[in-house]
């Protein structure tokens, strides 16, 4: 089943959470919202779910209109920010609270608890209470219970968020694979660019209540259309039409003849820059941060600052003068 999301809008009192959002889900499509705190990806999510009214705009699910559907009767799956297991449940019963609800035999509830106590590989743990799991060990439950009723839908509001950068790391890949057998399609709110490029089949960029940017993690990592895509997404230098054409980059192929594309910026990754140590160049290095696997470096050229990148450390040091170019074809001009 499909989602369709058609010129939505909400607001509190005269604030406007949410401005025209269209959006479609596909089946077993796994979709991100990405954005920074309070751009409106929990109000749109919760809009979804119908715990949120909404003011303008249309929601279908397979054809239905949802509004026409109270939120319980939807028979969505939700796993919130905050870890919501009823305490004084085991896991087991956290999982089969759903399905108790909708009054399935005591058989037919044991039968699915387990499957999916094995799906999130908890099979040991069936008979705890949620205060004696560490915090992935109780996502994880409650993942699964959000998924015990076969929902239609499956929403997942930052989900991961409190966990530790490792534990965080296996969930995701855990989340997507299961999604990905389950087919059930599914949005997740994050504000983790990584979590996004490497979870969605689909990212939507989010600010201040609007949609920026709909495409593939590629797509919008490597053809950003806004600045604000540019900026929050990865690590760019943005430069002036003028100074993208002194740093040897091509006019955008979509302006009309004679423009100098005047309401675009060149948006530069520091990937996309190549760096060599070069004494009668006019690059100055103001600093040099070792992540590891890359040195992350900035240059003064001519005034501006561009964020350049080395394969672990450079064999210059700050203070040192550079060339820099741009790599073939790379960079993206976007809407300023
Ligand atoms: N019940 C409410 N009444 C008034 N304003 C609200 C209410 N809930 C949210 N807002 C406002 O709406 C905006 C969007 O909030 P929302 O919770 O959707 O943000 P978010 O993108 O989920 O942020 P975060 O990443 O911090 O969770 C914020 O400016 C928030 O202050
Ligand atoms: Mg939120």
């Amino acid at each position: 089943m499909t989602l369709d999301i058609r010129g939505l809008s909400k607001f509190y009192g005269t604030y406007q959470a949410l401005k025209d959002i269209d959006l479609s889900v596909g089946e077993n499509e796994f979709v991100c919202l990405l954005g920074p705190s309070g751009c409106g990806k929990t109000t749109l999510l919760r809009a979804i779910a119908g715990l949120e009214s909404f003011e303008g705009g249309q929601m279908m699910l397979g054809g239905r209109d949802l509004a026409t559907i109270g939120a319980r009767d939807r028979g969505f799956g939700i796993v919130f920010q905050s870890y919501s297991l009823f305490p004084h449940m085991t896991v087991a019963q956290n999982i089969g609270y759903g399905l108790k609800l909708r009054r399935k035999s005591p058989t037919q509830i044991s039968a699915r608890v387990a499957e999916m106590l094995a799906l999130v590989r908890l099979e040991d743990f069936a008979d705890r209470l949620p205060w004696q799991l560490s915090g992935g060990q109780q996502q994880r439950v409650a993942i699964a219970r959000a998924l015990a009723a076969e929902p239609a839908l499956l929403l997942l509001d930052e989900p991961l968020s409190a966990l530790d950068a490792r534990v965080r790391a296996g969930l995701r890949s855990e989340i997507r694979q299961m999604q990905k057998r389950l087919g059930i399609p599914t949005i997740m709110v994050t504000h983790d660019q990584e979590e996004a490029l490497t979870m969605a089949d689909k990212v939507v960029c989010m600010s201040a209540g609007r949609i920026e940017q709909i495409g593939s993690p590629s797509e919008i990592y490597t053809r950003p259309a806004t600045r604000f895509v540019a900026d929050f997404v990865g690590s760019s230098t943005l430069l002036s039409p003028a100074r993208a054409r002194a740093f040897g980059a091509a006019p955008p192929a979509d302006a009309p003849a004679g423009s100098q594309g005047d309401d675009r910026l060149f948006a530069l990754r520091p990937e996309d820059v190549l760096i060599r140590p070069d004494a009668s160049a006019p690059g100055l290095v103001r600093s040099i941060t070792f992540l590891g696997n890359v040195s992350r470096i900035e240059v003064d050229w001519q005034g501006e600052i561009i964020l350049a990148e080395t394969h672990r450390l450079p064999e210059f040091a700050e203070g040192a003068t550079v060339s820099l170019s741009l790599q073939p074809g790379a960079g993206a001009w976007v809407r300023a």
